[in-house]
C-alpha cells in the first residue's frame, strides 16, 4: 500500500499566478499541483491535493486525514496567523506535519511573524516559492521512510 499524503492549501491560494506575483510567483495552483503529483509519484506516495477558502472545511479535512493520511503538508495561508481551530485539529493528527509557505513570512509584515501552526508542526518550509512544495514532499517522503 502506498503511503498517502494530504497537501492542504488555505484561502486565496486558488488565485496563485495572478495574486501578487512579485511575492508568490507566476505559477498557478494547477501548475503546482501537477508538479506535486509528479514528485509524489517519484517517491511512491499517493497525493491528495486540496484547496479551500473556508477555515471549517480545512478543519474537517485535517480530521479526515487522521484516518486517511500518513502525513500532512499544509499551507494554511492567512489562517496560519489566526486559526486556533486549525492548530487544535492538527494536534489530533498523529503523523508528521509540514507547515509550508511560498514566501518567507518573517521578512514580511509583523502580523505574519506569528504562526499558530508552527508549534504543532514537525517542521516548516518557507521562502522557496513553488519549489517549496517539492521540498516539502521530499522531506515528507524521508520522514515516512524513517518511521517505517
Ligand atoms: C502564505 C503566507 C501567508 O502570510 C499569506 O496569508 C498567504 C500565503 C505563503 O504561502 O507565503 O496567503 O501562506
Amino acid at each position: 500500500m502506498p503511503r498517502t499524503v494530504f497537501l492542504l492549501n488555505g484561502p486565496n491560494l486558488n488565485l496563485l499566478g495572478t495574486r501578487e506575483p512579485e511575492i508568490y510567483g507566476h505559477e498557478t495552483l494547477g501548475d503546482i499541483e501537477t508538479m506535486c503529483a509528479n514528485r509524489a509519484a517519484e517517491h511512491g506516495l499517493a497525493l491528495d491535493f486540496r484547496q479551500s477558502n473556508h477555515e471549517g472545511e480545512i478543519v474537517t479535512w485535517i480530521q479526515e486525514a487522521r484516518l486517511a493520511a500518513d502525513g500532512l503538508i499544509i499551507n494554511p495561508a492567512a489562517y496560519t496567523h489566526t486559526s486556533v481551530a486549525i492548530q487544535d485539529a492538527l494536534r489530533m493528527f498523529e503523523g508528521p506535519v509540514i507547515e509550508l509557505h511560498l514566501s518567507n513570512t518573517h521578512k514580511r509584515e509583523a502580523f505574519r511573524h506569528h504562526s499558530f501552526v508552527s508549534p504543532v508542526a514537525t517542521g516548516v518550509i518557507m521562502g522557496f516559492g513553488p519549489r517549496g512544495y517539492a521540498l516539502a514532499l521530499d522531506a515528507m517522503a524521508t520522514l515516512l521512510m524513517e518511521a517505517d
